[in-house]
């Protein structure tokens, strides 16, 4: 099947409007993409025609949203390339799936002094957790570093493992820097140690095909606002054996099979690891955005972002007083850059607004990253499957207005 852009653009409303009298150019999908017309439909569906709650009804309307939920687990599955979709916990994000690990499988299986290997190009969501058992259990943080280009180099990784590291935390992607790791001779040396691995997904999915069991990873969460479906979806794999050793995170409905006063018996797995009312109509349409992506092929996306990616790369190499940070050979068409002289990441970002283009400024939630490049904030441009080289284009002329307003 052949990826044609103008079809997929198409597929997203939000697409043809403008910002700021120009047309909009969106280039802030690190932070959160835009919805297809069949994500924004099914979302209408569930809640016009198909609403109730899920799992404890036995009405039709209940069994149909169940029905319709539990659907995902599946798609989540085949997405991921997880073969038991009894891997896959349901959740609203990335975050939640990585505090799950945190609260559910480390505070059981870790103890004083215990390590876990992170990278300097974490995300907040896979540093602030680890935090909590190093402030309430004395886990130790052990960091490593990325070259100046932005890799990771998987050795250095792997020599960091001690006697005493319980767990290695790395992202498949950087949110920053676009790099992409080479996360399989992570997971198959850590395996080999006994090490369980955590793979942050959350960009990388997006812009490639993944699968879990190939990369030999025990935890792998996803985010649905990400993937082109609602905010507060999202779904994280995690090995069976893995499963088996963890203890339920969040309390409440629906994670349990019998509750007396003095005894509860847990629901079995993964239902045990989602309290509660889950967001029904948030899922469902994760499973719309997945089965979406999965319709395009995620080689084609990948193919389309490589194109982008070296177009974008190029042209930015053209500006010499751009500083792009992290220029790995292998990343995805995220840039990150700060200008020459004394433009501040945020007024870069508001001239680009002016022009119809958005981005992000800041700190990214990459607080240790931003210490290691001796910044305080970079403008990201980053892209999805729906942008195109004119865009490409459209974000280096604003760049050029900024220059030579600031310059
Ligand atoms: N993690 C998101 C980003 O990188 C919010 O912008």
């Amino acid at each position: 099947m052949t990826f044609d852009v103008n079809k997929v653009r198409a597929d997203f409303p939000i697409l043809a409007r403008e910002v700021n009298g120009k047309p909009l150019v969106y280039l802030d999908n690190g932070a959160s993409s835009q919805k297809p017309q069949v994500v924004i439909d099914a979302i209408n569906t569930a809640y016009s025609e198909e609403y109730a709650n899920v799992h404890r009804g036995l009405h039709f309307l209940s069994n149909l949203a169940t029905e319709k939920y539990e659907s995902v687990r599946g798609v989540v599955a085949k997405f991921l390339g997880a073969s038991d979709e009894n891997s896959i916990v349901l959740n609203s994000g990335t975050t939640e799936g990585i505090n799950l690990v945190a609260y559910g499988w480390a505070m059981e299986n870790l103890s004083a002094g215990d390590e876990i290997i992170l990278s300097v190009m974490e995300h907040h969501a896979n540093i602030v957790p680890w935090h909590f058992l190093r402030e309430r259990m004395g886990i130790k943080l052990v960091w490593v570093d990325v070259d100046v280009t932005g890799d990771l180099d998987p050795q250095k990784v792997i020599d960091a493992i001690t006697p005493r590291t319980k767990l290695i935390a790395i992202t498949h992607m950087s949110n920053v820097l676009g790099t992409v790791v080479d996360v399989k001779p992570i997971c198959e040396a850590a395996r080999a140690k006994g090490v369980a691995t955590l793979i942050d997904g959350s960009q990388a999915s997006v812009h490639m095909p993944v699968d879990v069991e190939d990369l030999g990873c025990d935890f792998y969460p996803v985010t649905g606002h990400k993937l082109y479906g609602p905010s507060g979806s999202g779904a994280i794999y995690i090995r069976p054996e893995r499963m088996a050793e963890m203890r339920p995170f969040i309390g409440g409905g629906d994670m349990i099979k019998e509750v007396h006063k003095d005894a509860v018996i847990y629901n079995d797995a993964p239902m045990k690891f989602e309290a509660g009312t889950p967001g029904i109509v948030q899922t469902i349409g994760l499973g719309v955005a997945l089965d979406y992506m999965m319709g395009l092929g995620m080689e084609n996306i990948a193919a389309h972002e490589r194109v982008l990616r070296d177009y974008a790369r190029d042209r930015l190499d053209g500006l010499n007083w751009l500083n792009v940070q992290g220029q790995s050979a292998n990343k995805g068409a995220i840039f990150s850059f700060t200008l020459e002289g004394a433009a501040h990441a945020h007024d870069i970002s508001t001239v680009l607004d002016k022009k119809g283009v958005a981005v992000r400024a800041g700190q990214h939630c990459t607080g240790p990253l931003m210490d290691h490049l001796g910044l305080t904030a970079t403008c990201r441009a980053s892209f999805g499957m729906y942008n195109t080289t004119d865009e490409v284009d459209a974000l280096v002329d604003a760049l050029e207005l900024c220059h030579k307003l600031f310059a």
